[in-house]
């Protein structure tokens, strides 16, 4: 057992401590496809000062740390780095207050996101973001480190806007605690949202200080299927402007949708490539809701679908559905979000240049928002050579970029992103890398991923 290790058995007890077996193994990947990297050792703390003294014994030995939620990144950002110590937040895992009074929760970073709404549930509030596939498994330590969106962020934002402060364990191993219990403050630099999205480099998030939303009183859905899904995307603005009250508008290619109409599923599944729409509200203002997106999409040439298979059902099970296709080898996702006005265009681009290769190509997501999720798939049919999959990637988010979007929507920068978020950062990257030396000196928390 080397040095670091005994000091950490030290300090967290020798049964907190793992350097092999099952733990370990399933902390070296996470729900991307990257290459698994075996960390040195998982460490389990319970609370903000086991983790600062954590960080304090890896900071005198000059080791890595890559901090854990749920591993359910899907580019990389839980992959330990290179010789890291890993530190699984899944034992802080209590809701330490719930305020209906103030529409707040504070949680540790381990909570399970389904766990905290199963928990607000008798307080007739939530906690809005829903991370596409992975809600029973994403925590909300996780979610922050990403800045999480997911199906609802039309309506409600994405993690950042409900995070009203942290406790956090720098570089240096200093416990900083940021923001207050308020909605709004002016307090000049708002270091909370600087540690939003960070990703673990600049801080390990222990404790998360919420706003919550109320439960709205009706919710009330639609779909439609469209020949084309540049189609189908081109009345996303006009849906949005039309029906204020839309928490959800997410689109799926026919190609996706057929993949996932397999079993006793399949005649009852909608054939096109398909609009789905949730609204949220008061029940009289959800049913004028529907009737005016009915209008809209419609005049577009959508068609109802009226089969037997919940089409929302299909939608939280592609992103699993398009890695399993393409077992053993994995896909090679993109998150980029593209201004709205260019996404029709976008999407009928990269399907046609993806056809004209004779690649299939998966595309769904948050039109809502302008995220959309292109898969490649690694393997099965139509697969990718995993060279030209990555090059294609980072070409599509740069473009995004370049339209006025960005490389990620929800996902976080990652592994998996990095090369076009630095072919895009441009004048930033120094100013970040400075601010990256501020909180994380040593250069020791999750190295090697965003910068
Ligand atoms: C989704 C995840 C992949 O939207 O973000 O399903
Ligand atoms: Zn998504």
């Amino acid at each position: 057992m080397d040095s670091l290790v005994r000091a950490l058995a030290g300090i967290l007890g020798d049964d907190r401590v793992d350097v092999e077996g099952a733990r370990v193994s399933a902390a070296s990947h996470d729900e991307s496809d990257m290459a698994p990297v075996q960390p040195r050792a998982l460490v389990r703390p319970r609370h903000t000062e086991d983790v600062a003294a954590v960080v304090r014994a890896c900071r005198d030995a000059g080791v890595p740390l890559t901090a854990r939620g749920g591993g359910t990144s899907l580019e990389g950002s839980s992959v330990p780095s290179p010789g890291a110590i890993v530190v699984d937040l899944s034992g802080l895992s209590r809701v330490i207050e719930a305020s209906v009074e103030e529409r707040l929760a504070v949680v540790e970073a381990g909570v399970i996101f389904d766990r905290l709404n199963d928990r607000l549930r008798p307080t007739g509030l939530f906690f809005p973001p829903t991370p596409g596939g992975s809600a029973d498994a994403a925590t909300i330590g996780g979610m922050v480190a990403t800045d999480a969106g997911g199906l609802f962020a039309v309506r409600y934002g994405g993690t950042r806007r409900w995070v009203r402060g942290l406790t956090v364990v720098t570089g240096d191993g200093q416990v900083l605690r940021t923001g207050s219990r308020l909605p709004k403050t002016s307090i000049g630099v708002d270091l909370t949202q600087v540690f939003v999205g960070s990703e673990g480099t600049l801080g390990i998030v222990t404790e998360v200080t919420l706003g919550l939303c109320p439960v709205p009183e009706a919710r009330q859905r639609a779909a439609w299927t469209f020949d084309g899904l540049g189609t189908a995307c081109a009345c996303v603005a006009d849906l949005l402007l039309a029906v204020p009250d839309l928490a959800a508008v997410e689109v799926v290619d026919r190609g996706t949708v057929d993949l996932v109409r397999t079993g006793a599923d399949a005649a009852g599944a909608p054939e096109g490539d398909l609009l789905l729409i949730e609204v949220h509200g008061r029940e009289a203002e959800c049913a004028s809701a529907l009737v005016a997106a009915r209008d809209i999409a419609t005049s577009f040439g959508g068609r109802a679908v009226d089969g037997t298979t919940d089409p929302w059902d299909l939608r939280h099970r592609l992103t699993r559905a398009v890695r399993e296709s393409a077992h053993p080898a994995g896909v090679v996702r993109t998150d980029a979000a593209i201004p709205l006005p260019r996404l029709a265009a976008f999407v009928a681009a990269a399907q046609q240049r993806a056809a004209a290769r004779g690649r299939r190509l998966h595309v769904f997501g948050h039109a809502g928002l302008g995220i959309l999720h292109f898969l490649a798939p690694l393997a099965g049919t139509g697969a990718w050579p995993a060279d030209e999959a990555r090059a294609w990637k980072v070409g599509l988010c740069v473009e995004a970029a370049r339209q006025g979007g960005a490389v990620s929507g929800e996902h976080g920068v990652g592994l998996g992103n990095r090369e076009a978020y630095l072919a895009t950062a441009g004048a930033m990257l120094p100013y970040l890398r400075a601010l990256k030396a501020v909180f994380d000196p040593a250069g020791i928390l999750n190295p090697g991923k965003i910068l």
